[in-house]
C-alpha cells in the first residue's frame, strides 16, 4: 500500500488505513536511531530540503536528522539569512529551489494553507511542517505513534487536549486524526481559545480541566501561545496556570497509568508543572519518534518499498 497523494499536507482526510502504514513504517524505522551506524540507504540520491518561515527545534531537526539517517542529502534554509529577507515571495523561493532538483521540500509557514498553496504548483513533495493556525501532520502523527506504541491501541483511549486550542495547529492535526484512530477527544481551555464548532470535528468541549482529565487515559498539554494571540484572551499567566495547567494533584484525576504528553516547546510552570513535565511524562520519548516518524513520511512519499 501506497500514500495517495505525492504531498502531506494534513492530517484531515487522511483515512486510518494510511495512518496506520506510517505508524508501522515508522515502527520498521524505530530501531535505525538505536544503531552505532544511523543510517539506511533508502533515500540515498534524494535531495530534502528543509524551508521554515518560523522557529522551530524538534521538527526542523527531525527532518534533517531523519533525512540524513535515510542517506538524502538535507539541506536547511533560514529564512532570515535568504533572499525571503530581500522581499522574494514562497512560491519565487520555492520555484528556485524546485530548479536545483528537490525532490521532497518540507515548509513550516505562519499562513495557513501555504503548503498547500506550493504543493498545487510544484512537482516536488511538500510536507507541512506546521502552517499557521491549521495543521501539524507530522506532530499529530508522532503523538499517535506514542499512544499506541505506549498504549498498544489508540482505539477506546480517552485523550484529552488541553489549552488554546484556537491557536493550535497541533491540536486540529490530532483531533482529525484520533478521531480517525477511533479515540474518544476530549478538548478543554477557556471559551475564548476555543472555537466554536470545534465539536463538529469530533471532540467534546470542557472548561472545567478537574471534568475533563477525570478518568483519562491521555493527557496532551498545549503550549500558549502568546505570539499568535491577540491580546486579553485570559487575564493573565498565573490565572491560567492555576486553571488549565496540569499539576501533579490534577494528574492525579486521570487513570493512575496516563500517559502525559506535550509537543513542545513547554512554558514550564504556565501549561505544565516542572515536576510532571520531568516525571512520569513523555515528553522526550514523544521527540524521539519524531525522527522515526519523519523517516516513515518521507520513504513513503518518495514510493516506498523498503529493501533494508
Ligand atoms: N513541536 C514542535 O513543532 O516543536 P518545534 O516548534 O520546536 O518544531
Amino acid at each position: 500500500m501506497a500514500l495517495a497523494s505525492k504531498d502531506l499536507l494534513g492530517i484531515q482526510g487522511m483515512t486510518a488505513d494510511e495512518i496506520g502504514l506510517i505508524l508501522d513504517t515508522a515502527s520498521s524505522f524505530k530501531d535505525v536511531s538505536e544503531r552505532d551506524i544511523k543510517k539506511v540507504p533508502s533515500l540515498r540520491g534524494k535531495t530534502v530540503i528543509n524551508l521554515f518561515y518560523e522557529a522551530s527545534t524538534r521538527t526542523r531537526t527531525s527532518f534533517e536528522l531523519a533525512g540524513k539517517r535515510l542517506s538524502a542529502d538535507v539541506l536547511n534554509i533560514a529564512t532570515s539569512t535568504s533572499s525571503v529577507a530581500k522581499g522574494e515571495t514562497l512560491l519565487d523561493t520555492a520555484r528556485n529551489i524546485e530548479a536545483m532538483k528537490c525532490d521532497i521540500l518540507i515548509l513550516r509557514h505562519f499562513c495557513s494553507g501555504a503548503p498547500e498553496f506550493l504543493a498545487s504548483r510544484l512537482t516536488s513533495s511538500i510536507i507541512n511542517g506546521g502552517d499557521g493556525f491549521h495543521e501539524h501532520p507530522t506532530q499529530a502523527l508522532l503523538d499517535m505513534y506514542t499512544i499506541r506504541e505506549k498504549r498498544g491501541r489508540i482505539e477506546g483511549l480517552t485523550v484529552t487536549i488541553v489549552g488554546d486550542i484556537a491557536h493550535s495547529r497541533v491540536a486540529r492535526s490530532n483531533i482529525y486524526g484520533l478521531n480517525t484512530m477511533g479515540a474518544e477527544i476530549r478538548i478543554c481551555g477557556p471559551a475564548t481559545m476555543m472555537p466554536r464548532d470545534i465539536e463538529r470535528l469530533g471532540a467534546k468541549k470542557y472548561h472545567d480541566m478537574d471534568q475533563a482529565v477525570e478518568g483519562a487515559d491521555v493527557i496532551m498539554m498545549l503550549r500558549l501561545q502568546l505570539e499568535r494571540q491577540a491580546t486579553g484572551l485570559f487575564p493573565g499567566v498565573r490565572e491560567y496556570a492555576r486553571l488549565y495547567g496540569l499539576s501533579r494533584e490534577r494528574l492525579s484525576r486521570a487513570k493512575q497509568d496516563a500517559l502525559v504528553m506535550h509537543p513542545g516547546p513547554i512554558n514550564r510552570g504556565v501549561e505544565i508543572s516542572s515536576d510532571v513535565a520531568d516525571g512520569t511524562s513523555v515528553i522526550l520519548d514523544q521527540v524521539t519518534n519524531g525522527v522515526a516518524v519523519r523517516m516513515a513520511v518521507m520513504f513513503l512519499l518518495s514510493g516506498g518499498a523498503k529493501g533494508d
